[in-house]
């Protein structure tokens, strides 16, 4: 078997510069048929192996090997492409996310990054306008939404470029702060998409409006949508669905009394039909003075990154942790060692951060040095250098992380 193993490996990783994704739709007229009397075959696998173990044998490689296997023979791809492979892929597969960056500042192109090939491939999402637009992740799925009038909305599956334009948002008001979220859920094939919007709230200094609004792939419509004011305190741009709930970041607009932390997380039941946003009972604080909160949802736990502000240096970031939340208390699980830290160069207030499984992803907007954290090891890894170059100082940098799968339908 393992002999076996090392063969096939040798035959499928022969180097290209493939774009991934045209591979998958591959045409009869480009395989190459392996009945064994191609001379090129060498050793023909199919004629020797069942097809449970090839099947077994192909899930157990990387993401990208099992898209290249797709052009060997149309066996495999016929094999890749069954529903029964996919369905065993998901379970015996151990891949991990891939992470999308934006690479130029002018247009959406961008590259991909695979770390169990520890590889980068030019890459572009379909639908995506500009590198300004936020993109957000949940199995397999990538939803974005348009930077300007944050009404156009689209699910993708980046690998099959499967693309799905949502009907419009009317609830059209302006807003000042909005934070995207898409939740699969892969026992009822359906996933929901939230909206949270915040607006200062007419005549009032330190009151904001906060709606929310909830997408549900089974009705392919908008299903609720909830207004509330909250005193003191307005929504952010990060927020998560995790465990039926919608986490989103909310930021302190009054210092009431007594110092506190300015960052906390609101928690929305999504089976609740009026769910009771008191805020300050409610809020879940920041564990201690942060200048930028991600969240994560990770094996549907929730996970916040955060940057650590330097004492009475607010907006000033001295570090970033990562901490579970545990009830109602932050549990710390790491912080970044200070030679990763440095080994961003500059590092802005703000930074991107995503992740799914075991992976987390941390970018600094300015450069694209990719560090990745491991929940389970707590290893922290540099991923290997991006092909992309900075071209001014204003060129930005950014991305998402996504589960590569062929399953995953928008
Ligand atoms: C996948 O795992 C689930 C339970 O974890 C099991 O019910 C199902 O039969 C498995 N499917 C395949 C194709 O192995
Ligand atoms: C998926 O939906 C089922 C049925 O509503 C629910 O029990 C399960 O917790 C959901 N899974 C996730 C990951 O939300």
């Amino acid at each position: 078997m393992v002999a076996w193993r090392s063969a096939m490996l040798q035959s499928l990783l022969f180097e290209s510069s493939l774009s991934l994704y045209v591979h998958i739709e591959i045409s009869n007229d480009n395989v190459k048929h392996c009945d064994g009397s191609d001379e090129h075959c060498g050793i023909c696998i199919n004629s020797i192996l069942p097809d449970d173990i090839l099947e077994q044998v192909l899930g157990h490689l990387p993401f990208a090997t099992i898209v290249k296997a797709c052009s060997v023979c149309k066996k495999w791809n016929d094999m890749v492409h069954s529903a029964g492979f996919m369905q065993s892929l998901s379970n015996i597969s151990s891949q991990k996310p891939w992470y999308f960056m934006f690479t130029r500042d002018n247009d959406a192109d961008g590259h991909v990054y695979d770390p169990m090939l520890s590889k980068w491939y030019k890459f572009e999402i379909p639908c995506v306008g500009s590198p300004g637009w936020r993109l957000v992740s949940s199995s397999g799925l990538v939803c974005f939404m348009d930077d300007v009038c944050r009404r156009k909305l689209y699910v993708c599956n980046p690998i099959t470029r499967h693309c799905r334009k949502l009907v419009e948002l009317h609830d059209a008001e302006f807003s000042d702060y909005c934070a995207l979220a898409i939740s699969m859920n892969r026992s009822l094939l359906s996933y929901t998409v939230s909206v949270v919007k915040s607006k200062q709230a007419p005549g009032e200094e330190v009151n904001w409006d906060l709606s929310i609004h909830l997408y549900s792939s089974r009705n392919r419509m908008w299903v609720s949508s909830l207004h509330v004011t909250l005193q003191a305190w307005r929504g952010g741009v990060d927020s998560v669905i995790c465990g039926g709930f919608l986490y989103f970041v909310v930021h302190l607009t009054r210092i009431l009394g007594y110092i506190r932390p300015r960052f906390g997380v609101l928690a929305y039941d999504m089976a609740q039909q009026s769910p009771d946003l008191s805020v300050d009972e409610q809020v879940i604080l920041a564990p201690c003075p942060v200048c930028c909160m991600r969240l994560l949802n990770l094996e549907e736990e929730l996970v916040m990154v955060a940057g650590i502000e330097k004492q009475g240096k607010p907006g000033v970031i001295r570090g970033i942790g990562i901490w579970v939340l545990r009830g109602k208390e932050w549990e710390e699980v790491s912080r970044m060692p200070n030679n990763f830290f440095h080994g961003f160069g500059e590092f802005d207030d703000v930074f991107g951060c995503s992740g799914f499984d075991k992976l987390i992803y941390i970018q600094s907007y300015g450069s694209p040095a990719l560090l990745m954290f491991d929940m389970k090891s707590k290893e922290w890894k540099w991923a290997r250098k991006c092909p992309a170059v900075k071209k001014s100082a204003l060129h930005l940098f950014s991305g998402v992380c996504f589960e590569p799968r062929l399953d995953s339908v928008p």
